[in-house]
């Protein structure tokens, strides 16, 4: 199971208002408690921070704000000593406009790295082709004035595209992974990898797609070379060092095809899952194309629920009652699941006044604060860079630890469970119905078998031919371990064993 940490609102070593390495360091007893195998980092480099971070000035420093490469250290060496793992955010598509690199590649048309980026003439009195960028949906190029060229930025202007194509691009990144993995990282999360490969005809979208940013149809058969060459240079290294990418494509099968053969991404975030509604049916969905479309000999799912770009998914699913249904769904899956820091302790998205927002993308409210304690600023000292999380004073570490049927502690349950059955952690999935509002699924290895039901509804929902089962798990701690009465209550989630009659 794996825990994404946004550094900027993790904890704070310093009291300071952003959260830097040595406050993570210092809340590794918490992670630990809570059953994490491995902590992925989002971007912690030296960054003009205009996408908080995705805009990477040095790929092998850290941002002053977060501290030093010596705590990078020391935090690699304490996560090992405590027997979890530890991987960073690689950002292989774009540079920010202040990397060197982009500095000489903007300074003339026949400077070093000037093919480093993705160069080209307007067409006409505008831009080379149709494109639009994330982010307000403006076009994915803008013109330099000093060359008259315009270059490619699938982001915001001031993350100029890398251009994979050429060589000396691809092994100054690679050197980037080894810098990293001679460290000891254990791994990389690739951010929007399926975007380094370009179409090399720039051919513009149809009508139809135009609006939309250009990166989520990008689908280019050179990123699988890109991307075996990567990962043999993972497989170089000793010990299990791996690569979880970012592949926003919606299709199952279009995103499965970045496992490769087995020698491509060793995981592939399910974007279609992330993005579906709170609805039986559509997670039905999911999980039948994942078993349909990923290889068992090649490719492992990786299921996430809310990270740093979407809203909370406690929030987008409806509330509490939902979120803690999802959370025994997402931690009795096949397949590894990545947690959201926050979401174990049940955070909703926050409100996020205007004035107080500072983020391009509007994703401020997922990315607020870490509730610590009940003291005033919940274990921050400075006023934080955004503002605490909402219900800090109920929602916090501190006050969750306590209460036994606190979401932290469903979680902590769900993972030790997790942990210690085979049948949750190796074994087959299979789903047995799915009706408007219920989904049940069966996990089974050898003859260890569960049975997980999940009321999707805010009403009662029957399961008339349940075979004989008994409760293990609840979501709302009702009727465990009595024998299941053929009923879940609204939005209730039960994980289940088979009883002898
Ligand atoms: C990824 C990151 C997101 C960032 C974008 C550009 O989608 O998750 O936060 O803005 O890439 O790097």
């Amino acid at each position: 199971m794996f825990y994404h940490v946004y550094p900027r609102s993790f904890a704070s070593s310093r009291g300071a208002a952003v959260g830097d390495l040595a406050g993570i360091q210092s809340r590794l007893g918490y992670l630990q408690d809570l059953g994490v195998g491995a902590i992925w980092l989002s971007p912690f480099y030296p960054s003009p921070m205009k996408d908080f971070g995705y805009d990477v000035a040095d790929y092998c420093g850290v941002d002053p704000v977060f501290g030093t490469l010596d705590d990078a250290d020391r935090l690699i060496a304490a996560v090992h000593e405590r027997g979890m793992r530890i991987i960073i955010d690689w950002v292989p598509g774009h540079t920010s406009d202040e990397h060197p690199w982009f500095v000489d590649a903007r300074s003339s048309r026949t400077s070093k790295h000037r093919d480093w980026y993705v160069w080209r003439d307007g067409s006409g009195d505008g831009p080379p082709n149709n494109w639009r960028a994330a982010f307000k949906g403006v076009p994915a190029w803008t013109r330099d004035p000093a060359s008259g060229q315009y270059f490619l930025h699938s982001f915001l202007p001031g993350q100029p595209d890398l251009n994979w194509e050429n060589p000396d691009v691809r092994e100054a990144m690679h050197g980037v992974l080894r810098f990293w993995l001679d460290r000891g990282v254990d791994g990389f999360r690739a951010d929007v990898v399926h975007n380094i490969g370009k179409d090399p005809l720039l051919l513009d979208l149809d009508s139809e797609q135009a609006g939309v940013p250009r990166f989520l149809f990008n689908d280019e058969a050179h990123t699988h070379e890109y991307l075996r060459e990567i990962r043999s240079l993972l497989d170089s290294y000793d010990g299990d060092r791996m690569m979880v990418g970012e592949v926003v494509l919606f299709s199952t099968e279009q995103m499965a095809a970045y496992y490769g053969r087995g020698d491509e991404l060793n995981l592939v975030f399910n974007f279609k899952s992330l993005y579906a509604p709170w609805r039986a049916r559509a997670w039905a969905e999911c999980i039948r194309e994942s078993e349909a479309a990923l290889s068992p000999q090649y490719a492992w799912p990786a299921w996430v629920l809310s990270n740093h770009d979407l809203p909370r998914h406690r929030t987008r699913y409806g509330g509490e009652a939902q979120a803690r249904a999802a959370a025994l769904m997402l931690l009795t899956l096949r397949g590894t699941p990545f947690v959201y820091m926050g979401e174990e302790l049940g955070l909703p998205e926050a409100d996020v006044p205007d004035e107080a927002r500072v983020d391009p993308g509007g994703r401020d409210g997922c990315r607020v604060c870490i509730p610590w304690d009940a003291s005033l600023g919940a274990g921050w000292s400075e006023e934080p860079w955004l503002p605490l999380a909402p219900e800090a004073g109920l929602r916090n570490v501190e006050a969750q630890a306590q209460d036994p049927a606190s979401m932290l502690n469903l979680y902590r349950r769900l993972i030790r469970i997790r942990a210690n059955s085979s049948a949750l952690r190796e074994g087959s999935i299979e789903v047995l119905r799915h009706c408007g509002k219920l989904l049940v699924y069966r996990r089974c290895m050898q003859d260890d078998s569960l049975i997980v039901a999940v009321n999707f509804s805010a009403a009662e929902v029957l399961w008339e031919d349940a075979p004989a089962l008994a409760v293990e798990v609840a979501s709302d701690a009702r009727g465990e371990g009595e024998a299941f009465g053929g009923s879940l209550r609204p939005y209730q989630a039960l994980l289940m064993s088979p009883r002898l009659a």
